[in-house]
C-alpha cells in the first residue's frame, strides 16, 4: 500500500438487517415487508473488505454472510437489546433493519380464537432503536436508513436531526426496481440540510459499497 494514498482503517461494524415482529399472540404478528437484503449487502460488503462484522437480523430468508457473526431477533425488543450489547465494542453501527414503528400493548399468551379476535388492537410505539441507544453514541458512526413513499428528502434530513445519525440513506420504496425485495435500490445519502448525494439504480450491493466509503473516509477523517 502507497504512504498516505489509500489507508483505510479496519473496523468493528454492527449492521442491522430485515423486518421485526411484534406478536399479537402465538401465531398472529404486525411485521412488514422488509427482505433484509440491504443489511445483508452492507454485512457482505464490510467482511470483502476486512472489517470485523455483526449482523443483527430479524426473521429473514437469507443465508448468513460467510465472515459475518450472525445474531438472530424477532421483536424491536430483542433487537435493542442486542445492538446494546454489541455497541460497546463497535466503530460504527448501521441501521438497515425495518424496525416495527408499533407493537401491540398486550400479547396473548393463547392463540385468540378467530371469533373473538378483537375488531381494534391496541398499540403502543415499539422502542426506537438508534434513539434509545444515542447518548451512548460516542465518537461511533452512526447511519439510519429512511424508506418513504413520496420525496424521501425532507423525512430524512428530519430524521438525521432527530436521531443524531452521521448519514442516513434515504429511498421512495414506492417504485417497483428500488426498495423493499428487489435487487436494486435507488438511494440519496444524506449527511446534512444541504448535503445530499443521490445515486442512481444500482445493486444493493453497490449501494452497500458507497455507503460503506463514505463510513471508511469518515473514520480515517
Ligand atoms: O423512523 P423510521 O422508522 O423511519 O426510521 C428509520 C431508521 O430508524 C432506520 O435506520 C431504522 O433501522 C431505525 N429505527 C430504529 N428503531 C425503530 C424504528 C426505526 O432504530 N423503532
Amino acid at each position: 500500500m502507497e504512504a498516505g494514498c489509500c489507508y483505510v482503517p479496519l473496523m468493528r461494524i454492527v449492521v442491522t438487517a430485515g423486518p421485526t415482529r411484534e406478536a399479537i399472540d402465538p401465531v398472529r404478528f404486525i411485521s412488514n415487508r422488509s427482505s433484509g437484503r440491504m443489511g445483508y449487502a452492507v454485512a457482505e460488503e464490510a467482511v470483502a473488505r476486512g472489517h470485523g462484522v455483526v449482523l443483527i437480523a430479524g426473521p429473514v430468508a437469507l443465508a448468513d454472510p460467510p465472515g459475518a457473526q450472525v445474531i438472530r431477533v424477532t421483536t424491536s425488543e430483542d433487537m435493542l437489546a442486542a445492538v446494546g450489547n454489541a455497541l460497546e465494542s463497535c466503530d460504527a453501527l448501521v441501521m438497515a433493519a425495518a424496525v416495527a414503528d408499533w407493537r401491540p400493548v398486550t400479547v396473548s399468551a393463547e392463540k385468540i380464537k378467530k371469533s373473538r379476535i378483537p375488531p381494534v388492537i391496541r398499540l403502543e410505539p415499539a422502542p426506537d432503536i438508534l434513539k434509545t441507544l444515542r447518548p451512548r453514541k460516542g465518537g461511533r458512526i452512526f447511519v439510519g436508513f429512511a424508506a418513504e413513499t413520496g420525496n424521501p428528502l425532507p423525512e430524512a434530513v428530519r430524521k438525521l436531526r432527530d436521531k443524531g445519525l452521521d448519514m442516513i440513506v434515504a429511498n421512495d420504496v414506492s417504485q417497483a426496481d428500488a426498495g423493499f425485495d428487489v435487487e436494486t435500490n435507488r438511494c440519496t445519502l444524506v449527511t446534512g440540510e444541504d448535503e445530499a448525494v443521490a445515486l442512481p439504480l444500482m445493486s444493493k450491493m453497490d449501494v452497500a459499497g458507497r455507503i460503506l466509503d463514505w463510513i471508511e473516509k469518515r473514520r480515517a477523517g
